[in-house]
């Protein structure tokens, strides 16, 4: 698998590629088949239907990889939490954390209710072609962490961060509870049949470098190093997001760093990239247009010399991007020549 290969710096042929949110509502296809499932956590638990979104931008776009499709939200969802997706609003959960018994009511063992995502796991590997990758992923403990606290999408995180500086013992343990449960869940995909796995810490920059270091990414590590002491074949990916000024401080046990688009890519490359392959980072809104789109991927390429590099964005494929600027990119990034 081509994807693999980069992401353990063995020599490819292209620069691989995948998006992150590749599968989603800029599809057509997507949108039929979750108008089937009803709504999208019943997409989510439904193995045939998930498989079948999971598989579609290989087929669409002709990426290297698929990723997993599921939700960050669905472990805490089986650790406790009502979860609702309202339309047009995002996440809402039922009962946010507020203190140490909303602490000691959340499971250990959600790694035990997530069968339909495993299910969706094996029945993708059947259906997918033997040299494309599956990425199995999580949200990172301090990303979930403030969807718990907050009980749904925040632009501050101010109740996050009020127990981070008013009560931080409190924080570390709801961490800690939150770790754990990654730790088996990751496991588990693992042994349903990924071929990668990927932390997602998407609000890592709501923080100071300091605080996200103890509180956000000495967490992500302890999940890698977990990982990567029982299968280390299977590449780690992790990606804080929006964490440009503590760069220098990054270090620990994974293969691959998932680049933002507000970092420079030749920072990253200067900084981590002897140390770790990097994973992205165009701008997804680049996209909106093919001269900016192909300038950007241009530029990346050339930086990176199709060494230690896997093409991605700097975050996630937004809802309304054209699919044909998606494709065409594609096409330009596996015939790029430099
Ligand atoms: O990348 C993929 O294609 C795989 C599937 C995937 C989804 N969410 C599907 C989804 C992955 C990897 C995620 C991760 C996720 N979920 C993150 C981390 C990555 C990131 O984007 O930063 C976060 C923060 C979430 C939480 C979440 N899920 C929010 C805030 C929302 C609502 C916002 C929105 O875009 O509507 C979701 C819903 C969600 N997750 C959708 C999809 C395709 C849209 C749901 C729909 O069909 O209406």
């Amino acid at each position: 698998m081509i994807f693999i290969d980069a992401c353990f710096r063995k020599k490819t042929p292209y620069t691989p590629v995948w998006f992150m949110r590749q599968a989603g509502r800029y599809l057509k296809e997507y949108k039929e088949v979750r108008a089937k499932a009803g709504d999208f956590l019943s997409l989510c638990k439904n193995p045939k239907l998930a498989s079948e979104v999971t598989l579609q931008p290989i087929d669409i776009l002709g990426v290297d990889a698929a990723i997993l499709f599921s939700d960050i939200l669905v472990v805490p969802m089986e650790m406790g939490m009502k979860l609702d997706f309202l339309v047009g609003e995002g996440p809402k959960f039922a009962k946010p954390i507020e203190n140490e018994q909303d602490l000691i009511a959340l499971s250990e063992d959600s790694h035990l209710q997530l069968n339909y995502v495993y299910d969706t796991i094996s029945l993708t590997r059947e259906s997918l072609a033997e040299d494309k990758a599956l990425i199995g992923f999580c949200g990172a403990p301090w990303t979930l962490a403030t969807y718990m606290i907050e009980g749904e999408s925040s632009k501050t995180y101010h109740k996050s961060k009020k127990i981070l500086y008013t009560n931080p013992y409190f924080l570390h343990q709801l961490l800690k509870k939150i770790t754990h449960n990654l730790q088996n869940y990751l496991e588990m995909q693992i042994q349903a049949g990924v071929n990668a796995v990927m932390v997602f810490d998407s609000w890592a920059g709501a923080l100071e470098a300091e605080a996200y270091l103890e509180f956000g990414f000495a967490y992500c590590k302890e999940i890698a190093s977990f990982i990567k002491k029982k299968y280390p074949h299977i590449p780690v990916i992790l990606f804080p997001k929006g964490i440009c000024g503590a760069l220098e401080q990054i270090d620990g046990d994974f293969d691959v760093f998932g680049v933002d688009w507000n970092t420079p890519i030749k920072r990253a490359k200067d900084i981590l990239g002897e140390k770790y392959v990097l994973q992205g980072n165009l701008e997804p809104c680049r996209i909106y247009n093919k001269d900016s789109m192909l300038k950007g991927a241009k530029e990346i390429l050339d930086t990176m010399e199709n060494k230690g590099h896997i093409f991605n964005l700097g975050h996630g494929v937004l809802p309304d991007l054209p699919k044909e600027n998606i494709q065409e990119l594609v096409k330009f990034i596996h015939n790029y020549k430099g």
